[in-house]
């Protein structure tokens, strides 16, 4: 059994009243519980956080170095701007999931390029929340 690392970014937190015709009607808790089904029906452990700071998430990286053997993230828009935030993925010695629930590739120019990418395992987007179910299967396939 290992620990997989279920890591959310700005404004996730709002999901299910957040531009519901983008995002869905399933909120973080939705989200949260389709993780913890997942991990467990592959005989893993999952630890979620979200945070709207991004030191908070580059911490729970380096948190995750220590105790997690993958890392699923839907980093919200921090993905169109930070580095900071793929520096850390780099130090992270596990397989890697880069979650969009929405397919940034179909929205505005802004959201097609992703600092996470480049060092990213897979990249999931487009399949709504199920995405986060199939990056967990991923990394998992990984270990
Ligand atoms: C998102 C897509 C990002 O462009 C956006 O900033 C988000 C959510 C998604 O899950 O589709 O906050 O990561």
């Amino acid at each position: 059994m290992a620990t997989i690392t279920i890591l959310n970014g700005p404004n996730l937190n709002l999901l299910g009243k957040r531009e519901p015709e983008i995002y869905g009607h399933a909120t973080l808790a939705d989200v949260e519980a389709l993780c913890r089904d997942k991990c467990s029906a592959l005989g893993h452990e999952a630890a979620f956080f979200q945070s709207n700071a991004e030191h908070e998430l580059i911490d729970a990286i380096h948190a995750a170095r220590e105790t997690s053997a993958a890392i699923v993230i839907n980093p919200g828009a921090f993905t169109h701007t930070s580095i900071a935030l793929r520096d850390a993925l780099s130090a992270f010695d596990g397989p890697i999931a880069e979650v969009h629930i929405s397919n940034v590739h179909a929205r505005e120019e802004f959201r097609h390029k992703s600092y996470i990418s480049g060092i990213a395992t897979a990249v999931i987007c487009g399949a709504g929340i199920a995405g986060y179910g199939f990056g967990i299967e991923t990394v998992a396939a990984k270990l």
